[in-house]
């Protein structure tokens, strides 16, 4: 772990946390947005209950979030632009409900958890304490949306279910390529709060690993 004695690479960690906070708190205000427009086309209420609840839960996130910028001081400007957000809303809005739990909960959610949870012990204390309650929430989601895909594919047809999942990993790389050509310096920012950007990647690829192990099982 990197001390921040040295001004420079305190001022490094207070840019690059400051918007990891907000690129974090601007995809959850997003997934809120897109669960929302899914609950009405869900196939059956557990499933419109779920989205409800996670809609819920990622709105208090992004509540939680924007405390704790106003107190870290990062400014709000967003990380990600409208046009970017809008591509997002538009690619989640045209998948099918099997897409869309692959999308959301395997890649979104899992991985994206994945990269925060490895943040986490080389944080700030305060912003350890804002990641609290959101990350553990995010546990519920993955749950949700793994269970779901699992007994979803398990009725369909063998060769369809096959075929869905051997897809899977195009997809995480497909939406991966997405976030990474949005012009971010991700390596940078990681970088920047101490984070080792190669062990962090190795560390995510390992969680798709498993959940693609779990999925299938
Ligand atoms: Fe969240
Ligand atoms: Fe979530």
């Amino acid at each position: 772990m990197k001390t921040h004695a040295h001004t420079r690479s305190a001022d490094s960690y207070r840019d690059s946390m400051g918007q990891l906070l907000v690129l974090y708190t601007q995809v959850d205000r997003l997934i809120m947005e897109i669960c929302a427009e899914r609950i009405a086309t869900a196939p059956d209420l557990d499933a419109k209950l779920a989205l409800a609840k996670q809609v819920g839960d990622e709105g208090r996130h992004v509540l939680i979030q924007h405390d704790w910028m106003e107190q870290f001081g990062t400014t709000a400007t967003p990380v990600i632009s409208d046009r970017q957000e809008a591509l997002i809303r538009s690619h989640f809005r045209e998948l099918s409900w099997l897409e869309f739990l692959a999308d959301m909960y395997l890649c979104v959610e899992a991985l994206g958890s994945e990269a925060v949870e490895n943040i986490v012990p080389l944080a700030d204390p305060g912003t350890r304490e804002s990641l609290h309650v959101p990350l553990s929430d995010e546990q519920d989601h993955i749950a949700f949306g793994m269970t779901r895909l699992r007994s979803e594919l398990a009725q369909l047809p063998v060769a369809e279910r096959e075929a869905f999942l051997a897809g899977i990993p195009q997809r995480i790389e497909t939406l991966t390529n997405t976030f990474h050509g949005f012009g971010l310096d991700v390596a940078d920012l990681f970088e920047g709060v101490g984070a080792s950007y190669a062990a962090l990647c190795e560390a995510v690829i390992r969680r798709r690993d498993e959940v693609l192990e779990q999925v299938a099982a």
